[in-house]
């Protein structure tokens, strides 16, 4: 990312309704233009350094329909790149439903009208009902991650200096292919994969820049083991990666009233029939897994499909992102149940601690 701080901050999942938690509470993330484009003005302004859409093409149902509306990645980007000025945004591409040539296309659009600030989260998909509805087949795990492969080297080929070139994969046959411009300023897009899977993230650290790994919910050694195993295996391709992890933030004044907010929202006020979907769709269930890890699951992908549950007063919140900075960890991408109502407080409070404990910088005021 552009910014220099040593532990960057990212919001995730803004671009769709309900954000990342499956909740009823009226005051959930609407996800439209409005709110999503004032989000990010504030983000900008306060010096947050990223913001990662979901790639989302069908909503998960329940009574909120959870993420049933989503503003597509790369348009989404491109209309918030043309309207901040620091902030990094990532467009998060399915790559076996976008033609290369094309966003390779879309891309360098978004990397021109940010001057240099687009990001790619490159995804293969796991969701079948999004690829039927596509009328593309969902290939078997490793397959996607070899067509992923010769995805990324066509978009990376586009972007270099090559002009005029064929392309001949075991999936991708090309002839003649020529893109310009050129990304931004002589450099290319920063590119991101959360690949949990070996082959996943064997992918992404011979691809990316940024990696987002699973940080333990256990332990801060488990967690600095995670980034440095993927660090040298990044090493072993001659490449430098970043590591981040994903959180999920309720920060309230007291630990009592964040608590609270927490249990009102994400255990009283879940959309539990939106989660058993989400988890149906998983193959999780009381028949398939043993009951109390079926429970356990329940309530992880209530709080916004995995991620680290962060809870508690600014100290406690803060601390807890230093020791993930402790563990080695670049940044985190985090969502909140309302991005725009929590946002100024998270800011002041907790990137404030942050910039105190030498983590962060102070946002520049121009
Ligand atoms: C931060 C983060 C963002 C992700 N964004 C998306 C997304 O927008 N769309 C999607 O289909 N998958 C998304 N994924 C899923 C991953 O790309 C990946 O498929 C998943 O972690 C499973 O790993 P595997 O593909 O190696 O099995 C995301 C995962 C993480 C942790």
């Amino acid at each position: 990312m552009h910014g220099s701080n040593a532990l960057q901050i990212g919001l995730f999942g803004a671009n769709c309704s309900s954000g990342r938690a499956v909740t009823l509470v009226p005051e959930r993330w609407s996800g439209n233009w409005p709110d999503n484009k004032k989000l990010a003005l504030l983000a900008d302004a306060a010096g947050i350094d990223f913001l990662l859409p979901i790639g989302r093409w069908k909503g998960y149902g329940g009574d909120s329909d959870y993420q049933g509306t989503t503003l597509e990645t790369i348009t989404w980007a491109t209309g918030l790149l043309a309207a901040t000025r620091r902030i990094t945004v990532f467009g998060t591409v399915h790559a076996p439903i976008f033609n290369p040539v094309v966003a390779a296309k879309e891309m360098v659009t978004a990397d021109h009208i940010g001057e240099g600030r687009f990001g790619l989260n490159i995804v293969v998909g796991w969701n079948e009902g999004e690829f039927d509805m596509f009328g593309v087949e969902q290939r078997a795990h490793e397959q996607r991650y070899e067509y992923a492969q010769e995805w990324i080297d066509v978009i990376k080929m586009i972007w270099s200096d090559r002009e005029d070139f064929d392309f001949d994969g075991n999936y991708l046959h090309m002839k003649g292919i020529k893109g310009k411009p050129k990304p931004y300023g002589g450099t290319r897009p920063v590119i991101m994969n959360a690949g949990a899977s070996p082959t996943g993230q064997a992918f992404a650290v011979k691809n990316c820049d940024a990696f987002f790994l699973q940080a333990s919910r256990i332990s801060l050694e488990e967690s600095a083991a995670r980034v440095r195993r993927a660090k040298e295996a990044a090493r072993a391709h001659g490449r430098a990666i970043g590591c981040y992890t994903v959180g999920v933030v309720t920060c309230r004044p007291t630990r009592k009233a964040a608590e609270d907010y927490f249990h009102h929202c994400i255990v009283e006020h879940a959309d539990w029939s939106a989660v058993d979907g989400i988890l149906a769709l998983k193959n999780i269930s009381r028949q398939t897994v043993p009951m109390a890890e079926y429970l356990a699951q329940r309530s992880g992908y209530a709080q916004g499909m995995g991620g680290l549950p962060i809870v508690g007063d600014p100290d406690h919140v803060a601390s807890q992102f230093a020791d993930l900075a402790k563990a080695g960890l670049t940044g985190i991408a985090i969502s909140l149940v309302n991005y725009l109502d929590e946002l100024p407080y998270f800011v002041a409070e907790v990137c404030g601690r942050l910039e105190w404990m030498g983590l962060r910088e102070k946002p520049r005021s121009s």
